[in-house]
């Protein structure tokens, strides 16, 4: 059987992922790799540990021996990369466990792959690593825009784009790199934006939006996200770098407004708070090159807030266990809210 390894996969992104392929691929084994961080669960797996073909590791990416080790023992045939620290926020706070994880972790697992001679590297990055974009301009970033991140975060996702580049370039290790707008959909963690917004605005609490609510992003279903990786992972040539995202450019504002109005709840419920230190102003995603390998998204935004708001509506125990947790006290640091 062909053996795929998923890092990260107990975390966003990665947990859709790894149930997206378990459903669709009865002959791959897949095995999820993942330390268990604040941002990792494996309740959202429950249903899947009935597949024979899925299993869990318990482990650092950047913990060089048990991951060579592993590499030798398994002899995987691909490795998709999702494992990272993700949230824009915490970097600021504490860049240095972005380093660790999203850097030196990046390049364990690359050293790894190559002494296996691993068919692909799939590298899952972001589109942040291109910087921000000006509020009124109609250009969008494509494969070919200069690298510029601004947060520590998106330093250290680019940094690690670079050493995949580097080992592609140096060893020839077979590589792709994904850098793809925001995601949101079902297990998306509270603290970033959407979550945040639909979690609180059930509660009736207030909701935080950065400066004056106007910066721009570019939303993306999930599970576009996992069948764009799908479609790369397999057919996409060695070396080659693809955007990701499905056009839909919205403002804070815009997103939270219309959350509150899909529950019925009133917009007394925003509260502008002080806006991020280095906030970028806008993203935009040229998907063309994608687009012409074969990719097109099932969700546009309405849809897919629609069928994620019924998921959290449907899914409190999740969320609801995870604010009762330490989440609160990232939380207090945070804001200062009602
Ligand atoms: P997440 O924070 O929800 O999940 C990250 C997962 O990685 C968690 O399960 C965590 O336990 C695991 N992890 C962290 N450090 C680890 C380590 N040292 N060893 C093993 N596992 C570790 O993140 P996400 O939002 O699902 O993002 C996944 C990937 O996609 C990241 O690489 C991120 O940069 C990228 N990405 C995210 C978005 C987005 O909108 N969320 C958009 C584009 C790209
Ligand atoms: O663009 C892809 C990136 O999207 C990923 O690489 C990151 O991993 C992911 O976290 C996300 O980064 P953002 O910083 O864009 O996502 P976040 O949900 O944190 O914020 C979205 C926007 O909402 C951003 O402009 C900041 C704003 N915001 C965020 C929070 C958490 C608020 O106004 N209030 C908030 O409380």
């Amino acid at each position: 059987m062909t053996k795929i390894l998923v890092t990260g996969g107990a975390g966003f992104i990665g947990g859709n992922f790894v149930q997206y392929m378990l459903k669709k691929y009865s002959e791959y084994e897949i095995y999820n790799l993942d330390m268990l961080t604040y941002a990792g669960d494996l309740t959202k797996h429950q249903e899947i540990e009935q597949y024979k073909n899925y299993s869990f590791i318990n482990m650092d990416i950047a913990d060089r021996t048990s991951i060579e080790a592993l590499f030798e023992e398994e002899e995987f045939d691909y490795v998709v990369h999702f494992a990272a620290e993700s949230h824009v926020d915490r970097s600021i706070d504490d860049p240095a466990i972005f380093i660790r994880t999203n850097v030196l972790g990046t390049q364990v697992l690359l050293d790894a792959a190559k002494q296996i001679n691993v068919k692909k590297f799939v590298h899952v990055s972001t589109d942040e690593v291109y910087g921000e974009l000006e509020f009124d301009s109609d250009t969008f970033f494509d494969e070919n825009s200069p690298i510029q991140p601004n947060s520590p975060y998106s330093a250290s996702k680019a940094s690690s784009d670079l050493l995949v580049r580097a080992y592609n370039e140096t060893y020839g290790l077979p590589v792709n790199i994904t850098r793809c707008s925001n995601n949101y959909g079902p297990y998306h963690f509270p603290e970033k934006l959407i979550p945040l917004t639909i979690s609180r605005v059930l509660n009736d609490q207030e909701v935080p939006v950065y400066g004056n609510g106007n910066n721009i992003r570019d939303w993306l279903h999930v599970t576009d996200h996992c069948s764009a990786i799908d479609l790369i992972m397999h057919e996409a040539k060695s070396g080659e770098v693809f955007n990701i995202g499905g056009h839909n450019e919205k403002s804070n504002l815009e997103v939270v407004r219309t959350i509150i109005r899909s529950l019925g709840k009133s917009e007394d419920l925003i509260k502008f708070v002080t806006d991020r230190k280095g906030h970028d102003k806008r993203y935009a995603i040229d998907p063309t090159k994608l687009e012409q390998l074969g990719w097109k998204p099932v969700y546009d935004f309405e849809s897919g807030i629609a069928h994620t708001v019924q998921w959290f509506l449907d899914n409190k125990d999740w969320w609801e266990n995870i604010l009762s947790g330490e989440y609160q006290s990232y939380f207090k640091k945070q804001y200062t809210l009602k």
